[in-house]
């Protein structure tokens, strides 16, 4: 497949068939992730892959945490909705940078290193879709997760911080591509606009 025709043809997939995918798969998304650009060529990502009941646990954890939001009053977003979907997803991958302590006091030099950190894991992350598409897999990026950072992490025994999850499976469904702005109406040729 031509690069081009898989960033075209790249969706968000929120629904997936109950077919498994092989762990050798999830390997080539994997390790198509890992050919990704990083900052210093420091590759400040690990992935946990988790299948079954650890798959749903993360679920019921998300759940758990948009529950905790609105009985204190917070509107959860879409939480329980990407629950859902990593509940119907035949596995998700939890994305975490090793290089960076969960809630450290950043000096100036390691709010860089953070930024060149988080930009390398999104490059790592994107070529993972990226290679899902080739596969014909359905993925979908996953944020929500946040709503569950702490109890993610200490049920996963992690330290370190959380990225986001990444669900997949074989897709159940063909979305239209979603709206983007033009690229000219996003670019500036020069200072003066
Ligand atoms: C950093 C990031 C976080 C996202 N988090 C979620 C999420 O938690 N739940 C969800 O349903 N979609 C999530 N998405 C998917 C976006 O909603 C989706 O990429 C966007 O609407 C464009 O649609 P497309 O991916 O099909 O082009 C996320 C995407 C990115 C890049």
């Amino acid at each position: 497949m031509k690069i081009g025709e898989a960033f075209s043809r790249r969706r968000s997939i929120r629904k997936f068939k109950s077919e498994p995918v092989p762990r050798e798969l999830i390997g080539q998304v994997l390790e198509a992730a890992t050919l990704a650009p990083s900052g210093k060529n420091a590759q400040p990502w690990e992935f946990i892959v988790l299948e079954g009941v650890d798959k749903e646990k993360i679920a019921a954890l998300m759940v758990a945490g948009a529950e905790q939001l609105e009985a204190s009053g917070y509107n959860s977003g879409s939480a329980r909705n990407s629950a859902q979907i990593v509940q119907n997803a035949q596995a998700v991958i939890m994305v975490y940078n090793p290089r960076q302590k969960r809630d450290a006091k950043l000096t100036p030099l390691r709010r860089i290193m953070w930024s060149v950190d988080t930009q390398s894991v999104g490059a790592a992350i994107q070529n993972l879709l990226l290679k899902a598409v080739e596969l014909g897999l359905g993925s979908l990026w996953i944020c929500d997760v946040f709503v569950a950072e702490e109890q993610i992490s200490a049920w996963l025994g992690r330290k370190d911080e959380m990225i986001a999850a990444v669900a997949l499976g074989w897709p159940d469904e063909e979305p239209a591509p979603r709206p983007r702005k033009p690229w000219q109406q996003v670019t500036h040729w020069g200072r003066g606009h």
